[in-house]
């Protein structure tokens, strides 16, 4: 297998791409694609602060890598969720990341906010427990980019995490759920922040060999919740539809994305369009 860009020896071969990089090729070639995805979006721009979601996790801390190379100001932001070893062993991996590169890194201890760590909270409340945390992770990721002056955070959401939701929402016909369904939430009130996913274009196999290669200590394990979790199970239902179809897990996103696109402009015409007022019990 040769690489495309310079026919030297392929390191990895990305079918749904019909290609082959070798691995400073396969660094630029995922560098592009979330430059693109910053573009087409329109993210952020190259002087604005941006806080990142850390988990300790390959995606958050490969896109925490990438803004960094591309020299763009940026501060890492930890939530310790309090469960177990799990999250000591994932916050020294994000410290250790930070120092290394002399970044600043914000800690966030759920305890403190909530009231106990997220295996108690699940414990008295009866939520299941991922319903809690994703919950608590969202208010709070918020909450700190407020209070430390950030407009926008970016999460590592990839594009196997995006699809698997959309699967999911498609499956149980959760259609109001769509419309939050992506790569750039607009702040919609004066204290919330802009929600992006620079990632969404690159796979989790992706973003596992841009961490391998470029040398990042990530935690490797699994939060002990997530077994058995039904995004799990999505997952592997469109990992298996990819190996007999490469492209299928994109084509499912990213035609949906195009479609939300098209769908958003065919709503704001008729939005402008319309008579002020519809006649009552009118279907639309
Ligand atoms: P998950 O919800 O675990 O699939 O993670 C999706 C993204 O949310 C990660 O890529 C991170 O950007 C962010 N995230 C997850 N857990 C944490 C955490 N404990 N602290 C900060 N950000 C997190
Ligand atoms: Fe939230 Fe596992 S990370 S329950
Ligand atoms: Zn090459």
């Amino acid at each position: 297998m040769k690489c495309r860009k310079c026919g030297g020896s392929a390191a990895l071969e990305l079918r749904r791409h019909n290609a082959a990089f070798c691995s400073p090729h396969f660094i630029e070639f995922f560098r592009k694609q979330v430059a693109e995805a910053i573009h087409k979006h329109r993210m952020f721009t190259p002087d604005e602060p941006i806080l990142v979601a850390v988990s300790g996790g390959k995606d958050s801390l490969g896109l925490w890598d990438v803004l960094i190379e591309e020299g763009y100001r940026t501060a890492g932001l930890y939530l310790d969720l309090g469960i177990f070893d799990y999250s000591q062993e994932s916050k020294a991996k994000c410290e250790a990341f930070a120092a290394a590169r002399g970044q600043k890194l914000c800690i966030e201890r759920v305890a403190g906010a909530v009231g106990a760590p997220i295996p108690e909270v699940q414990r008295v409340t009866r939520r299941p427990t991922c319903s809690a945390c994703g919950l608590s992770k969202r208010y709070l990721l918020n909450r700190a980019a407020l209070e430390h002056g950030y407009a926008v955070v970016a999460t590592g959401h990839n594009l196997d995490d995006e699809a698997a939701t959309l699967f999911n929402s498609v499956l149980h016909w959760q259609t109001e759920a769509l419309p939050r369904q992506s790569p750039a939430l607009p702040s919609t009130h004066p204290k919330l922040a802009r929600r992006v996913k620079p990632l969404y274009r690159l796979s989790e196999l992706e973003t596992a060999a841009y961490a391998f290669l470029r040398r990042i200590d990530y935690i490797v394990e699994e939060c002990p919740f997530a077994k058995g979790a039904t995004s799990l199970a999505h997952k592997e239902v469109l990992n298996r539809l990819e190996e007999v179809s490469p492209g299928a897990k994109h084509n499912f996103l990213f035609g949906f994305l195009d479609i939300c696109a098209f769908c958003k402009l065919a709503d704001q015409v008729k939005r402008r369009t319309r008579p002020s007022s519809a006649a009552p019990g009118m279907v639309e």
